[in-house]
């Protein structure tokens, strides 16, 4: 039996079945029915209304040691969700508030109330607190303006541009006074909502080459500073693009999480040397002291309409696996999110 008359005691998850080897497959996943635990004291029982899924699942479906732990076999995958509390043994959440937390992959979840985070009401849809909101634009906001310290009349080019952080790096630029932001995406459509998002250039990388493309964007100016959600042959051709003293964020390399085979560029590392560049990687992880900041700025600028965001999404929990494998295809534009 739940702790509160009237909670569910049962819930449904979706475990991970066995490792994928190159691009995950649906029998990678399973659909699991499983027992609610009893709420100790300070835990909330919620019911989730959306769960991420984001790139960085498919590093912990191996079995490697990295920055975040190897997701179990034969047991609930996890993640970004936020959701609804229906039962409460904390003093911190009543029931009805709605709260953020990992344990997503499942329609309910028991969660230690000191591990939430509140989603304040009437701002925006709960759902954006996966994204814009949430840590897709935390990651944007930390990574452009910490990591790769941007300044005024700065040229930027983000790639996966399209995407939940891209589109985020991108229009925070141009709001913080770009002279120009460039944007490469996988599809004409997408390459066209850049555009009405307020990008001076975008280009589909599937068109030809990344190097050409990028040059003819950013002409003999170059680029100053470079948002890397992709790595791989974008990588190669920013680093050749880049101006003296150019900046790179590493925030993420999706051109290579599916690869059996190592990354066959960039091969033009070289030429940070000569360019004096800079090239941080970052975790969002270690930027939440930025966090309150960013939810001021950028509450501000959906509200006064300077950003907009795109959400994609998936219903039922059931269909969680293909939404993950279809942004990893880059099925998405905005945030990947599944409704449950
Ligand atoms: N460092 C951190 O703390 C941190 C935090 C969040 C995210 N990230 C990273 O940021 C990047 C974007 O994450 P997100 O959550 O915003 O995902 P996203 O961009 O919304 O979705 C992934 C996109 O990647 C693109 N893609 C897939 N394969 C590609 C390839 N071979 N070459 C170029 N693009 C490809 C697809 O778009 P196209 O149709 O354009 O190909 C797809 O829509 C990822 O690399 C992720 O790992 C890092």
């Amino acid at each position: 039996m739940s702790a509160e008359a009237g909670t569910p005691v049962q819930t449904r998850e979706i475990h991970l079945a066995s490792r994928p080897v190159g691009r995950p497959a649906p029998d990678n996943f399973r659909l699991a029915q499983a027992e609610l635990p009893e709420l100790a004291e300070g835990q909330l029982l919620v019911k989730n209304q959306f769960m991420s899924v984001d790139p960085y699942m498919r590093g912990r479906m191996n079995d490697v040691k990295s920055y975040s732990a190897p997701f179990r076999l034969d047991a609930a995958l996890d993640g970004g969700a936020v959701g609804e509390v229906i039962a409460s043994r904390s003093d911190a959440h009543k029931v009805g508030d709605v709260v953020v937390h990992q344990l997503g992959w499942r329609e309910h979840a028991v969660v230690d109330a000191a591990a939430t985070t509140p989603v304040p009401g009437g701002l925006a849809p709960t759902s954006a607190f996966l994204g814009a909101l949430g840590m897709t634009g935390l990651t944007a906001y930390a990574g452009l303006l910490k990591v790769a310290e941007f300044k005024e009349g700065d040229v930027v080019f983000v790639s996966g541009a399209a995407g939940a952080v891209g589109s985020m790096v991108g229009q925070i630029a141009k709001a913080m006074g770009a002279s120009r932001v460039i944007g490469s995406a996988g599809s004409p459509e997408k390459v066209a909502r850049l555009l009405e998002l307020g990008f001076d250039s975008a280009f589909n990388y599937n068109d030809g080459p990344v190097l050409g493309q990028l040059q003819e964007a950013a002409g003999e100016r170059g680029i100053d500073v470079y948002f890397d959600n992709v790595g791989g042959e974008h990588l190669e051709a920013a680093l050749a693009t880049l101006t003296v003293g150019g900046r790179v964020a590493m925030c993420g390399a999706i051109a290579q999480y599916n690869s059996t085979e190592p990354p066959a560029a960039p091969r033009n590392m070289a030429v940070a040397i000569g360019k004096q560049l800079t090239l941080r990687g970052f975790l969002v992880g270690g930027q939440r002291q930025h966090a309150a900041e960013f939810a001021e700025k950028m509450a501000g600028w959906l509200a006064d309409g300077t950003i907009s965001y795109d959400e994609t999404i998936v219903d039922g929990l059931e269909n969680a696996p293909q939404a993950f494998i279809d942004l990893l295809d880059g099925a998405n534009t905005g945030k990947m999110l599944v409704r449950l």
